[in-house]
């Protein structure tokens, strides 16, 4: 199994760019099944979970072919199955973005549940209450949604009691095909939600709302074929600026859009880094300065994303004074703590709050990466500590992150794949 071994202790320096976003490559892609013609996604970001979703989608008989400037061509004009297997969706919850694509325009799908999940429990009850609601018949029997819309699904309005982003997309999708208008309230407002839209909208669906609590589709009958390029990834992008301050370096980000990232900016201005805003690039200074202690509480978009606690919370480690770190999103989602406290760290967990004093130094130590965005505060603290560094089941990092090692590697880190 491989393993990243880190020497800590340089401070970044230098200029990367940050690839599509992980988030929303995955929904654009199971969107694709709605699609009559062919069509052309550029800016796909490199990772295991995109490699998962384009297998599901060879599954169900989607011809897709990648070229090597990251363009996928995907044409679902010929489907030759409706159903998601276990197999691959227990390795990503996201294969559930099938459902409401293959029910709108087949009427028909078979999806495993996606089952327990290290960061809680992640019911997908909000999905499905929606699709019924939408005239679909599903059960669920030996794992499985059984989900059928004989006559199609039908336009309605649907609450969604908690914010759903998943959810949200899947609800959108289903409502593309679905006779008359859905709205969603309460929907995700999501940078990557808004992409999708803006993706279903360039193949000729009807969607207005995108980006705030109401969302308005309007049914059509066909998607003919676009080319679209993903937004770019802003929890990649939280992460490198995490790398900068955490390390004392400067980093500068090609290709974002800093207006979406606003939460996380604002938290690393308050411990202390020096921002540079472009139109498209973000440049962090640290240089000389130890971070400041920043509380944080994760919260739906526009507010701090559950993504990037993990890694905050590591540069909060090393940070000067107390913070509290407060998970709103999943319970559970503190499992790096452990393994930030065998590198020195002084964390306590109380419910969904961790208390952190800042120490000055961390030691490095060999560690467990549990879940994708855990793993990513692993690799910080490796970065920061004393000594070296070995983070364990790396597949975690390669499941979200595009070429993390390399691209670390050319801030100047001291990181290998053993
Ligand atoms: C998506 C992201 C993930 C991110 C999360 C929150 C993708 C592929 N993944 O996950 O990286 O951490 O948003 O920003 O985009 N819930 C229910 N019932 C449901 C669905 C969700 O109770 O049917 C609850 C969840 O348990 C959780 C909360 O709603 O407590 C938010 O989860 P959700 O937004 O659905 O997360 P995902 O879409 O799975």
């Amino acid at each position: 199994m491989q393993k990243l071994w880190i020497k800590g202790g340089v401070p970044l320096e230098g200029e990367i760019r940050i690839s599509g976003a992980k988030n929303a490559a995955l929904p654009i892609l199971a969107a694709t099944l709605l699609l009559d013609e062919p069509a052309t996604i550029s800016n796909i970001p490199h990772l295991k979970d995109v490699t998962t979703i384009i297998e599901l989608l060879g599954i169900l008989g989607v011809k897709v072919t990648l070229d090597e400037s990251f363009s996928v061509h995907v044409d679902a004009s010929d489907l030759s199955s409706f159903v998601a297997p276990y197999e691959l969706v227990k390795t990503m919850r996201a294969s559930i973005l099938v459902l409401g694509p293959l029910l709108s325009k087949y009427g028909q799908a078979d999806v495993s549940l996606p089952g327990g999940c290290a960061i809680g429990s992640r019911p997908v009850d909000l999905h499905i209450n929606g699709m019924r609601a939408m005239g679909a018949e599903i059960e669920v029997e030996d794992g499985y949604i059984h989900a059928r819309a004989k006559n199609g699904l039908k336009g309605t309005r649907i609450v969604l009691n908690t914010v759903t982003v998943t959810g949200t997309e899947n609800l959108m999708m289903a409502g593309v095909f679905a006779k008359g208008q859905t709205i969603l309230k309460n929907a995700a407002r999501e940078p990557e939600v808004v992409d999708l839209a803006n993706f279903l909208k360039s193949v000729g669906a009807d969607i207005e709302g995108a980006g705030t609590d109401t969302i308005v589709i309007n049914g059509v009958t066909r998607l003919h074929s676009s080319h679209y390029s993903i937004l770019f990834d802003r929890i990649e992008a939280a992460t490198y600026l995490a790398a900068g301050a955490i390390t004392g370096g400067c980093v500068k980000l090609k290709d974002v859009e800093p207006e979406m990232m606003a939460a996380v900016l604002e938290k690393l201005s308050e411990m202390g880094a020096e921002l540079t805003i472009e139109e498209r690039a973000i440049q962090l200074d640290m240089r000389g300065k130890r971070p400041k202690a920043v509380d944080i509480e994760t919260a739906p978009y526009p507010g701090f994303p559950t993504d990037a606690q993990a890694q905050f919370l590591a540069v909060n480690a090393i940070a000067e004074g107390v913070s509290t770190v407060k998970e709103t999103i999943f319970e559970n989602r503190f499992m790096h703590v452990q393994e930030l406290v065998r590198m020195g760290a002084d964390i306590h967990v109380q419910g969904n709050i961790a208390v952190c004093k800042g120490i000055e130094k961390l030691h490095g130590a060999p560690v467990m990466a549990t879940d994708l965005r855990a793993s990513a505060s692993l690799v910080l603290a490796g970065l920061a500590a004393e000594g070296e560094t070995i983070v364990d089941r790396i597949y975690h990092i390669d499941r979200g992150y595009s070429c993390l090692d390399e691209k670390l590697a050319q801030l100047g880190a001291n990181i290998r794949r053993i």
